[in-house]
């Protein structure tokens, strides 16, 4: 049993690797502003594992509200989630990425430094490879940034590299795929604000029925139907690679790794699996392509079941039929959920 901190625990990872960590016997304790969470989920995470939640509200930025949080418990480890992360939204707004995801870290690692805690998971994505050339992606592609999302996420990676050199950080960096589905329960998932962007809480909210169809972006890709390929992994899975991770650091065995199951899913396949969940017909058109797309993004995931002993167990109808049950249950209040 270790001490953990999850910053950004109420998120949509967090709050699933929250879950994840309980059962494998940890002690955890949240650290999160609500800048992109509901508060709602402590309580649900609460009924979920059956105990109290440790949670301390603050953000990444406040060092002293950290160096609060060090002082009142030994940690063992932590799970840096705290970060944004919308491709486009970096876009219209780079410095407010930068302050955030770099200076976070920067603010947080100081504090782990300050207290004596070195080991830390990083929330990272395949984004850092930009648009790759060669299939499945392994750890060792190029690294290139097409947004300043990704460009944070590429500096923080070479930020924790560094930091370890001059002092003893156990770093692992985790590059994650497309995280899709839901707790089993339909307590807890993605809760996307506004109109989603991303594809699986897009196709929800078409299912039910509170946007008219899905826009597929672009059929005319070099892939078997014309439409992106991506490699979707369920959100259980990646909660379970980051108990793995830190469990591995616990051993002083650090490591930056591909989190995805290595299979490659169209747009087209994507609709069809949702439609299957629903078991109805989901309206959707052809559209244009999306700035800043890539054809083709899906991992090699044979260096984390190397190391880390980490495989996708959870396929595309389990990531679809949680989907479909969370976002029932959240409309419903989870009134009728256990
Ligand atoms: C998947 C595919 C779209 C919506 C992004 C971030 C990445 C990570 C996950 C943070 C693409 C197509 C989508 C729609 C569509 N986020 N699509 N119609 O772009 O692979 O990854 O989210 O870590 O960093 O880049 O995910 O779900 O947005 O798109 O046709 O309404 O679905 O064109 O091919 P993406 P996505």
């Amino acid at each position: 049993m270790a001490q953990i901190l999850l910053t950004g625990g109420a998120g949509y990872i967090g709050s699933h690797t929250y879950v994840a960590l309980r059962e494998a016997g940890h002690e955890v304790t949240i650290f999160d502003n609500f800048a992109n969470s509901d508060p709602g989920v402590i309580d649900r995470l609460a009924r979920l594992t059956g105990s109290e939640v440790d949670l301390v509200q603050g953000s990444v930025l406040d060092r002293a509200a950290l160096a609060g949080v060090f002082a009142a418990k030994a940690f063992d480890g932590v799970i840096h989630f705290a970060a944004r992360k919308a491709v486009g939204e970096s876009v219209r707004a780079p410095l407010d990425y930068f302050e955030t995801n770099i200076g976070g870290l920067l603010t947080l690692t100081q504090a782990m430094k300050a207290a004596g805690v070195w080991r830390i998971v990083f929330s990272s994505t395949a984004t850092v490879y930009g648009a790759p050339a060669v299939f499945p992606i392994p750890e060792t592609a190029p690294l290139s940034h097409t947004s300043p999302y990704a460009f944070t996420k590429l500096t923080c990676e070479q930020i924790l590299d560094q930091a370890a050199v001059a002092d003893p950080f156990v770093v692992g960096i985790l590059r994650y795929f497309n995280p899709v589905g839901a707790h089993p329960s339909g307590l807890i998932g993605e809760d996307p604000r506004g109109i989603p962007d991303n594809l699986m809480p897009y196709l929800a909210k078409v299912a039910l029925g509170e946007l008219p169809e899905l826009s597929v972006f672009g059929d005319d890709y070099d892939t078997p139907d014309g439409t992106c390929w991506r490699d979707y992994i369920h959100v259980a899975d990646l909660a379970r690679a980051h108990v793995l991770s830190m469990d591995a650091l616990l051993g002083d065995r650090g490591h930056n790794l591909n989190i995805g199951t290595g299979n490659p899913v169209s747009v087209l396949e994507m609709h069809a699996a949702y439609e299957a969940a629903v078991g109805r017909p989901l309206a959707c058109r052809m559209a244009e392509r999306r700035a800043g797309d890539v054809p083709r993004l899906y991992a090699d995931p044979t260096r984390a079941r190397e190391e880390l002993g980490f495989e996708a167990e959870h396929d595309l109808s389990e990531m679809c039929e949680s989907s479909w049950n969370w976002v029932q249950a959240q409309a419903r209040g989870w009134r009728f959920n256990s």
